[in-house]
Parts: structure tokens; C-alpha cells; sequence
């Protein structure tokens, strides 16, 4: 799988032929400036929850693309609402299979609403199987002790982690997190983007070797160049 960061929690994923988006929050975020929305190319648009941190550009693009919205069925149900053509409603525990792999939609423990004040559902993450491998993306949460549950049951090869802290897990809570799910190669989102999350990078990056994990945090970048290959 190719992985590219559009900053914040938001990165494209490019899977057996396919490209998913996740959590499309780019054009309110200055570190993401050099990235046209207009651009994206998607099939499909994973959305953990309705905070417009992670919303923001989802409607524009769900309509320019057709991309098929994959959330919770509340937020699909707004989405449509707003116009969106093609949505595919989940909850949790829930998995489907698309044509890029198969979905399951996790547990978060986060609150959730939409843009316009309506109740979101409850906030959740994904596990992605495809291409003989598994990916966690956590969306943004507390830590739990659910997470235990996923490294028991699954065999995740890589993990996208909130790090950020005030509003999510921060630093130390992902290194128990990623200890949890059993997955030493994470992917850090949710820092830097406004004051309440802003890290010390190297920091969190030393803290993570102390613990015997990697963790990546990628440059903002849609560049096919800069794309990592996870
Ligand atoms: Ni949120
Ligand atoms: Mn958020």
C-alpha cells in the first residue's frame, strides 16, 4: 500500500488499484496549503467521525469524485443529505468487503457530532485488510483498553495513531496503545495542525525508539514521490 499525509489526520491510500482517502481536513489547514482539494482523486472516503476536523472537505469532494463515503450510518446519512451520491453506512464491530479489501469499523472512545450541531453516532476507526496485509487507524481516541482486543484477534502490520494529545491520546498513550494492538510501526496524525496539539516531534520520535517501536511522522505532501510504501 502506498500511503501519502495530507496533513492532520488525513492521508490518501492507494490499495489494489484503488485510492481511499481517510478524514479530509485540508483546506482550513495552513500546513496542508500546497494541496489543491480540486486534485484529490478518489474511490472511496473513510470518515471516523463528524468533528469538521476531519469533515471539512468531505462533502466538495464526495460530490467532484462520486467517491463512496464509508462511515458511520448517521454521518452517511448527513452526508447524502448534503449531496453526496454514494455512501456505504457502517457501525461498529461491523466489516464489509469493498473491492480494495475489507473494512471493519473499530471502537473510539471520543465524542461525535456534525458540522451543523446534529448527533454523529458514535465515533469509531478502521481496520483495513488489503493486499495480505492489515492496517489500524484509530481515529481520534482515548486510550482503551479495547485496543488489547485488536492485538489479540488481529496481526497488524502498521498503525496510524493520534498522538496530539487535549483531545486524543497523546504521546504516551499511543506508545501503551501501540503495545496493545501489538504493532511496532506506527504512523503518528492528529499533532501540530493548531496550539492544543502542537508536539515536540523529536521528542515523541525518541520516545517511541525507547520503547523498541518506529514511529513515522510523514511530510504533508501529495506528491506521488513522497508517497511511503507501508
Ligand atoms: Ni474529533
Ligand atoms: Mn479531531
Amino acid at each position: 500500500m502506498k500511503v501519502n499525509y495530507f496533513g492532520h489526520s488525513c492521508f490518501l491510500l492507494q490499495a489494489a488499484g484503488k485510492r481511499i482517502l481517510i478524514d479530509p481536513f485540508i483546506s482550513p489547514n495552513e500546513l496542508a496549503r500546497d494541496i489543491n482539494i480540486d486534485e484529490i482523486v478518489c474511490d472511496y472516503i473513510l470518515v471516523s467521525h463528524g468533528h469538521s476536523d476531519h469533515v471539512a472537505d468531505l462533502i466538495d469532494i464526495a460530490k467532484r469524485t462520486g467517491a463512496t463515503i464509508i462511515s458511520s450510518f448517521e454521518l452517511v446519512q448527513w452526508a447524502s443529505k448534503q449531496g453526496a451520491e454514494k455512501v456505504h453506512p457502517m457501525n461498529l464491530g461491523g466489516s464489509w468487503d469493498f473491492d480494495f479489501g475489507n473494512v471493519k469499523m473499530t471502537y473510539a472512545a471520543h465524542s461525535n457530532s456534525l458540522p451543523d450541531g446534529s448527533y454523529g453516532g458514535t465515533a469509531g476507526g478502521f481496520l483495513v485488510k488489503t493486499e495480505n496485509k492489515t492496517y489500524y487507524y484509530s481515529g481520534d481516541t482515548a486510550l482503551i483498553s479495547d485496543m488489547k482486543l485488536l492485538g489479540e484477534l488481529y496481526d497488524i502490520d502498521h498503525a496510524f495513531l493520534c498522538i496530539g494529545d487535549n483531545f486524543t491520546m497523546g504521546v504516551d498513550d499511543a506508545i501503551i496503545a501501540a503495545k496493545f494492538i501489538n504493532c511496532k510501526k506506527i504512523i503518528g496524525m492528529h499533532y501540530d495542525t493548531f496550539g492544543y496539539i502542537k508536539i515536540d516531534e523529536e521528542k515523541a520520535k525518541q520516545k517511541f525508539e525507547d520503547a523498541g517501536l518506529k514511529l513515522t511522522l510523514m511530510k504533508i505532501s501529495d506528491k506521488p514521490e513522497d508517497a511511503e510504501e507501508i
